[in-house]
């Protein structure tokens, strides 16, 4: 099953399912982007809506995208908004939907899902304001080297996701390669528990000076 029908089968129970990775990367979304001021967001992957509700409450402006019709259309229940629209697209192919130079553009757990990271951070400079940031939360490599995956249980059994292991390398060498640099890394951790692999690896880029 490829990773859209999955998304799609998965929709039903993304929101009920026991999901610690899905809740704390909430957590870490509205922590790191409270002191970021921002009118125009895009959030990329935002499936089931998810993230898309706390966004919306900041930003004069959202664009949301995703490339499963069923995660988008809870997102669209979830949020009716007039200032929030929705776009269903691949992002590995070109930004049609983004139309405005944004403040902030956010990854919630979906660069696990893209293969080659570079020609994302290309698109996302692209669509970056010039003092923007873009935010980035996934399942930290470290739990990822000890085989955790994302998968759900369904009528038709056990599904498990295509996914792509990146390396804390992976993602700050594909950002520099189009000359965004870091501006802050997090690692959050289940229970606060330091003495544990950190569940959520967060990293904000910005761009870098030009020479
Ligand atoms: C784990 S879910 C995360 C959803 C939401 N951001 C959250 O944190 O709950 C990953 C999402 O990325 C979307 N996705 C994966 N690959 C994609 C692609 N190539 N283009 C657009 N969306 C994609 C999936 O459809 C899915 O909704």
């Amino acid at each position: 099953m490829d990773i859209q029908q999955a998304y799609n089968l998965w929709s039903a129970q993304y929101d009920t399912n026991k999901n610690r990775t899905r809740d704390l990367e909430a957590l870490a979304l509205q922590e790191i982007t409270q002191p970021i001021q921002f009118k125009r967001c895009l959030e990329i992957g935002c499936g089931t809506g998810k993230n898309t509700t706390w966004l919306a409450t900041r930003a004069q402006q959202v664009t949301a995208v995703d490339f499963s019709e069923q995660m988008l259309a809870k997102a669209k229940a979830k949020v009716p908004a007039d200032h929030v629209q929705f776009h269903q697209a691949d992002i590995t192919h070109p930004w049609s939907f983004a139309t405005y130079a944004y403040d902030l553009i956010t990854f919630s757990l979906v660069l696990e899902h893209i293969e080659q990271l570079s020609p994302i951070f290309e698109k996302a400079n692209q669509a970056l304001a010039p003092n923007g940031r873009i935010y980035v939360g996934e399942l930290h490599p470290f739990k990822q080297y000890k085989g955790t995956k994302a998968r759900f249980d369904s009528e038709e059994g056990t599904t498990e996701l295509t996914c792509f292991t990146h390396h804390l390398s992976d993602f700050t060498n594909a950002a520099k390669q189009h000359g965004l640099v870091v501006d802050s890394l997090q690692e959050f951790f289940d229970e606060e528990d330091k003495t544990t692999i950190p569940r959520i690896l967060s990293l904000v880029f910005k761009k870098g000076k030009l020479k």
